[in-house]
């Protein structure tokens, strides 16, 4: 199985931004240890501050891996765009977050991404990827 982990902005400052709500722990050390664990799998992971960088990572993964594991960060909340390109492929993807959008302000409560999504995990946590890879290796 070949997955990509895509995340959007501000992800790539996790373990210094808002430490209270997304932890301490960087993305690549926790990547790594989630490549070990699921060392049966191929684990891709980009990050994109912008839009459309992360939409044209989106159509180019389309039949180059089993589905896409997605934290689109802000652009869940705003982005009419990224809807439609995950829309526009054939790969499934399931809609992460780290914390619990549903306890937070209202505006993270309306996500664009969701019903486009095959599922969504949130408020786990950095788990909440992993959970995501469960979803795939459970189907
Ligand atoms: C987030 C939640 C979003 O509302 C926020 O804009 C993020 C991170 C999360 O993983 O909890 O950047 O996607």
């Amino acid at each position: 199985m070949h997955l990509l982990i895509l995340n959007g902005p501000n992800l790539n400052l996790l373990g210094e931004r808002e430490t209270a709500i997304y932890g301490t722990i960087t993305f690549d050390s926790f990547l790594e240890k989630l490549k070990h664990r699921y060392s049966n799998i191929s684990i891709d992971y980009q990050q994109f501050n912008i839009e459309g960088e992360l939409i044209q990572a989106i159509h180019n993964a389309n039949h180059l891996y089993n589905g896409i594991i997605i934290n689109p960060g802000a652009f869940t909340h705003t982005s009419i765009a990224l809807r439609d390109a995950i829309k526009a492929i054939d790969i499934p993807v399931v809609e992460v977050h780290i914390s619990q959008v549903m306890a937070r302000e209202p505006f993270r409560k309306r996500s664009y991404i969701s019903a486009v999504s095959k599922g969504c995990i949130f408020g786990f946590g950095l788990n909440s990827y992993q959970l995501a890879i469960e979803s795939f290796i459970a189907d």
